[in-house]
Order: C-alpha cells, then sequence, then structure tokens
C-alpha cells in the first residue's frame, strides 16, 4: 500500500528557515493510500484513522475541456477544518496531473496525528501520490514524487520549505537544506524515538514569527546561536552514521536549550524532557516548532523507550514509540 512516511526534526528546526541545515527522520508511521477505479463518477477518501472518519467526495463537471467541479460531502458535520483542505488539496494534485481522473476511489489511512508537527499532511500528499501513480502507471524516483506533492501541501502549509515532503517520500534519515536536494544518510543502527505530545496545539507561523521578532531584535546574538545549531546538526549527523548514539542525545539536548533560548520551548515541553532523561532518555528537545506540539526523546533500546513512555504518560501526556527511520 503506498505510504507517505511522518517525520521527526532531530535537530535543526528554526535555523533551517534562516539558511542552516536540519537532520530529519522519518518514523515508520505516516499515512497510507489505496486508489483503485470505481465505478461511479466521483472521488470518496475515506479518513480511517482513530481519530477522525470521514468521506470526502470530489463529483467531477462535464466532459473536459470544462473545467472540473468538486463538491464536497462528509460523513460527520464539517467539525474538522482539514476537510476543507484535503478537498482542496485534492483538487490541486488532479488538476496536476493533467488528465480527467474519472471514477477513482481513494482510502486514506493516517497513522500519525494531524497538526503535532509530525509532518501528517505531507506523509499524506506523498501517499496519495503514490497511488495515482499506481493507477496511471507513473513511475519516479522519491525526490520527484516529493516534488509531485507539493501542490497539497502548499495548500496546508502556504510556503513549506519541503523538508517534510522530501523526507516523507524518502523514508529516511537526511539532512535537509532550503534550495538543495536533500542529502540522505545512512544510520549506523536503529534509533529508537519516543515522542511526547505536550496537548498544547500550537501554530508554526506563531513560533516561526516570534524568532523573526526576536532576530530582528537580536540580530548578531541569534545569528550565533543558529551557528552553533548548525554544528550541533553536523556532528549529530555523523553520529547517526557512526550509530553513537549517547553523542547523539547529548547533542540533542543542547540544541533544545539553544531553543530554549530561542524561546520557542514551554514548561511543558521542558518538564517532559526532564522527565524522559530521569527514566534513562540519552538526549531529548522539542521537536518542530515548539510553543506546544511534540518532543522526542533518543532511547539506547526499546525496554527503555517503554519506560520514558510510561514516565511521560503519568505526566498525562500521550506518546509513541517508533522505530526511527528506514535507511534508504
Ligand atoms: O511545523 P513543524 O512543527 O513540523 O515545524 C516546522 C519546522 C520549522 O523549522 C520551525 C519551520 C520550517 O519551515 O522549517
Amino acid at each position: 500500500m503506498p505510504i507517505g512516511y511522518g517525520k521527526v526534526i532531530l535537530l535543526g528546526e528554526h535555523s533551517v528557515v534562516y539558511g542552516r541545515p536540519a537532520l530529519g527522520a522519518a518514523i515508520g508511521v505516516g499515512c497510507r493510500v489505496e486508489a483503485s477505479p470505481a465505478h461511479r463518477d466521483h472521488m470518496a477518501v475515506e479518513l480511517a484513522g482513530a481519530r477522525s472518519k470521514a468521506a470526502i467526495s470530489v463529483g467531477f463537471g462535464g466532459p473536459p475541456p470544462e473545467p472540473l467541479a468538486f463538491e464536497l460531502t462528509l460523513e460527520r458535520p464539517a467539525s474538522h477544518p482539514e476537510h476543507e483542505k484535503m478537498r482542496l488539496g485534492l483538487r490541486a494534485l488532479l488538476e496536476s496531473y493533467g488528465q480527467r481522473p474519472n471514477a477513482l476511489r481513494i482510502d486514506l489511512r493516517m497513522e500519525v496525528p494531524g497538526g503535532a508537527g509530525l509532518g501528517c499532511s505531507a506523509a499524506c500528499g506523498v501517499a496519495i501520490v503514490r497511488a495515482l501513480d499506481e493507477v496511471y502507471g507513473i513511475k519516479r524516483d522519491a525526490a520527484a514524487v516529493a516534488q509531485a506533492s507539493m501542490p497539497w501541501e502548499r495548500i496546508f502549509h502556504g510556503n513549506p520549505s519541503g523538508m517534510d515532503s522530501a523526507i516523507a517520500a524518502s523514508g529516511a534519515v537526511a539532512i535537509f537544506r532550503k534550495g538543495r536536494p536533500l542529502q540522505l544518510i545512512s544510520a549506523g543502527g536503529p534509533l529508537e524515538l519516543v515522542i511526547g505530545h505536550s496537548g498544547v496545539v500550537s501554530s508554526t507561523i506563531t513560533t516561526v514569527t516570534a524568532v523573526a521578532d526576536l532576530h530582528a531584535k537580536y540580530p548578531s546574538q541569534t545569528e550565533a546561536l543558529f551557528d552553533e545549531i548548525a554544528g550541533l546538526v553536523d556532528s549529530a549527523a555523523a553520529a547517526v552514521r557512526s550509530g553513537e548514539l549517547g553523542a547523539l542525545g547529548r547533542l540533542m539536548s543542547r540544541n533544545h536549550q539553544l531553543l530554549s533560548s530561542l524561546k520557542v520551548s514551554t514548561p511543558g515541553l521542558d518538564e517532559m524532557c526532564a522527565a524522559a532523561i530521569t527514566a534513562g532518555a540519552l538526549g531529548a528537545k522539542l521537536t518542530g516548532k515548539g510553543g506546544g506540539g511534540c518532543m522526542i526523546a533518543l532511547a539506547p533500546d526499546h525496554p527503555t523507550a517503554e519506560r520514558i513512555a510510561a514516565q511521560l504518560q503519568q505526566l498525562n501526556r500521550e506518546t509513541m514509540i517508533v522505530g526511527g527511520a528506514s535507511t534508504p
């Protein structure tokens, strides 16, 4: 079943916006999609995740060249604002195929929550492109799949850097730098990660703007922080390659301190990181936008990952243990 992977940022969020590198890792779960020819002239999208279930029908207008007409019907009331984005995203993707995609059924299964900084939307976009490619007999590599999914991702994130989509398609650990091809890293061993959700929904635009304000006010100090983070990212990539998990963990924790200096951490995220370290994590940090959202902890092995998850659950936090990226 075609898949797009979810992701975590191991190191380098925010400084990546200012041209520094970031190290991301696909997390082995994401979004799976199946597309198949259907009998009726409509497209049904099943969201079969635990958190949402809806069917979106996309009806088509008359025969080409009449423009495609779309309509949205939901099994449930439109309580999920993302449904409208999904409809627009699908339309953008289908239009980019440049052919009339009549009578398709698309089943979409989300394994990661949306809005948590885990790259759910990019994973869905990549999986849909892969499923449509199967139907239309199109073959392309991961980079081209990521590129083809960007019309979808732009509906969700306006002006995305492309990191999420590139990692969603590669399923790998990789260095991302704006404007450059994704640089895949061959991991020397599995990365056992615990993801903890702070329970606070935050917005990428808000924290990115807050960092921009800080940067405008204290340019040299902020640039120095970005440079230090860039150095951590380089060292972390080397640690991933050689499987030096202890070193990677220390670099992640240092990155968290620097993100705190950028004021994107919260007391809740700090508390979760501290709890994870107490439970045996090699390192812990917020991941993604901050201001809420998720943190990650690197565990030396699976039993420790379970202990870390249990510790975070005692703080009433939702957790997920992921086996890290599948190496390309
Ligand atoms: O939206 P998230 O939580 O996956 O994080 C975005 C990462 C940032 O570096 C903060 C922003 C960006 O565009 O790279």
